[in-house]
């Protein structure tokens, strides 16, 4: 099986009917990945297949740590994709930041941040598609996620930590997309 397909059964299988909520996001940030894809030569599998499986460690068989990045990644090295598979899901969306803040920096230590296109593109598409597969603009989606918690909880006090990683990978992959020419079609 190609490795798009293999993500998305996958996805499906873990997340489909014990998260449907997540699935529905999951669904939304591969369908804006796949409109980005042919602009990226060998690099558009990878990102497609990585917006598929970027939340799969939601899934409650493989949330083992409770951090969803880490779980996912986990879980994918169990399996046979590229190893930049599972660094881009174990990294996405400043989970860095995030793992910082739970005192998992130790676990965190061994995946490689590739500081690519690609990266940039699958943080833009899993932070501007809402939680309920809504297309949200970046600020929106960002105070969404700021609206669920007290000010002094973890996940803000990543939110804040990884706000400039964040808003670079934006600019850039904001920037790359208006260079080809594709900002209305995504
Ligand atoms: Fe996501």
């Amino acid at each position: 099986m190609q490795l798009v397909e293999w993500a998305e059964s996958t996805a499906e299988q873990f997340l489909k009917d014990s998260l449907p909520r997540r699935w529905a996001h999951v669904q939304s940030v591969a369908g804006r990945a796949g409109r980005l894809v042919s602009h990226l030569g060998r690099d558009g599998e990878i990102l497609h297949a990585t917006a598929w499986l970027h939340d799969v460690g939601y899934a409650p068989p493989l949330a083992v740590t409770g951090f969803h990045p880490l779980d996912g990644a986990h879980y994918l090295q169990t399996v046979d994709v590229p190893a930049r598979v599972v660094d881009l899901v174990a990294l996405h969306s400043s989970a860095a930041a995030e793992a910082s803040a739970l005192d998992l920096d130790e676990e965190m230590a061994g995946f490689v941040d590739e500081r690519t296109l690609t990266r940039d593109l699958l943080w833009f598409v899993d932070m501007t598609i809402g939680p309920d597969g809504q297309c949200m603009d970046f600020e929106a989606r960002m105070d969404d996620v700021r609206a669920r918690y007290v000010p002094d909880h973890y996940v803000i006090r990543a939110l804040d930590a990884g706000m400039a990683e964040r808003r670079a990978a934006m600019a850039r992959a904001s920037e790359w997309i208006d260079s080809v020419g594709i900002a209305d079609q995504v």
